[in-house]
């Protein structure tokens, strides 16, 4: 027999950003951050997990190709699921399996990423929230979302945000063993619909610099990082979840702008320097800070990661579909920038 569990898990972008751990190896953050989780259509991980007695290891295929299962980050994830592990009966199927015997089944696990992998399109985020979903509800885990999001982030500190839909705050908690680093959902998907997010692929290819070494470095070199933890994020949170509680648009995007601009700040004041963005990222900027300047308030809002694609956040479908005629006339894709495609969606799960 094999028995398997499917799920879908959307990527998510966060407006006020994480950068930096506390802990390396439990992934504790330095400060709080706050997401936007996508709609699962546009950019989403589809994991489907099995078991069977007739498998003899743990094996995984990441977009068709067989990957290492021998990361510390996903035998991390999967032994604190394999701990929680309970009884299921299939009594159709004539499956009882006891928690005992998860100890020695195998796993097959199959994951496919409708965006390009590791372009700083959060692709973790979502491969990791999608791993550890389908895993708890595989092995009957009775675990509560936001204990799942505590491990989620042991795969990578981004893909606790993807457990829920809406916005979502990480709380970087106070506690050694991480145990109140955790997701909480500030907002369902529903509560600001209006919002259109425009992703301009910059660049597919994969990032230079990835994000656990590039916070590394800036947290070992970085004055600014510290200024930023301490002085500037907290403020931010509360900010923005008043922004976000109000719909605020004009504050919503004031804030997230700065932060994402602050984020690629401290990047450059890492020694050696992080260049996340390039030219066709910064022309974006340029782009919709001229607009939102020549409008009475602003009407997008930008975000990058740890890429130079660009996440736009417009605050109507009729602002949406006027930024994708302006990008689309200044950017062309495949015209002399190296852009090549644009991806629509709307906020939430
Ligand atoms: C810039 O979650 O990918 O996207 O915890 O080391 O796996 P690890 O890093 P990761 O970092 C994401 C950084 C970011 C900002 C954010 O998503 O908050």
């Amino acid at each position: 027999w094999v028995l398997l569990v499917t799920a879908q898990t959307p990527t998510n972008i966060a407006v006020i950003k994480y950068w930096g751990k506390r802990d390396e190896s439990l992934i504790l953050p330095i400060n709080d951050s706050i997401s936007v989780t996508l709609d699962p259509a546009h950019l989403c991980t589809t994991t489907t997990v099995s078991v069977s007695p007739s498998f003899d290891q743990d094996r995984m295929w990441l977009n068709g190709k067989e990957i290492s299962l021998s990361g510390g980050r996903f035998q991390r994830c999967l032994k604190e699921i394999r701990a929680r592990a309970s009884d299921v009966e299939d009594e159709k199927k004539g499956i009882k399996i006891t928690k005992k015997d998860w100890e020695n089944l195998h796993l097959h696990i199959s994951s496919y990423n409708n965006f390009p992998t590791a372009a700083g399109l959060a692709s973790s985020a979502a491969g990791f929230a999608c791993l550890v979903f389908s895993l708890a509800k595989l092995m009957n885990v009775k675990e509560d979302l936001g204990q799942l999001s505590a491990i989620a982030r042991q795969g990578s500190g981004s893909a606790c945000r993807s457990l829920y839909g809406g916005f979502v705050k990480w709380i970087m908690g106070k506690n050694d063993d991480g145990s109140d680093s955790i997701a909480v959902q500030l907002a369902d998907e529903k509560h600001w619909d209006e919002l259109v997010i425009v992703i301009a692929v910059v660049s597919s290819r994969q990032k230079e610099t990835s994000s656990t070494s590039g916070m590394r470095e800036t947290v070992e070199t970085s004055m600014l990082i510290k200024h930023r933890a301490k002085e500037v994020v907290p403020k931010r949170i509360v900010e923005m979840e008043e922004a976000i509680k109000n719909r605020d648009f004009p504050s919503f995007a004031h804030l997230a702008c700065a932060d994402s601009n602050q984020f690629h700040a401290v990047c450059m004041d890492t020694s050696p320097p992080i260049f996340y963005m390039n030219d066709t990222s910064h022309r974006i900027i340029g782009c919709v800070e001229k607009w939102n300047r020549s409008e009475e308030s602003p009407q997008v809002a930008y975000t990058f990661d740890a890429g130079p694609n660009a996440v736009m956040i417009a605050r109507s479908r009729k602002v949406a579909a006027l930024l994708l005629q302006r990008l689309l006339f200044h950017f062309p894709p495949n015209a002399d920038t190296d852009l090549n495609s644009y991806v629509i969606g709307d906020k939430s799960i």
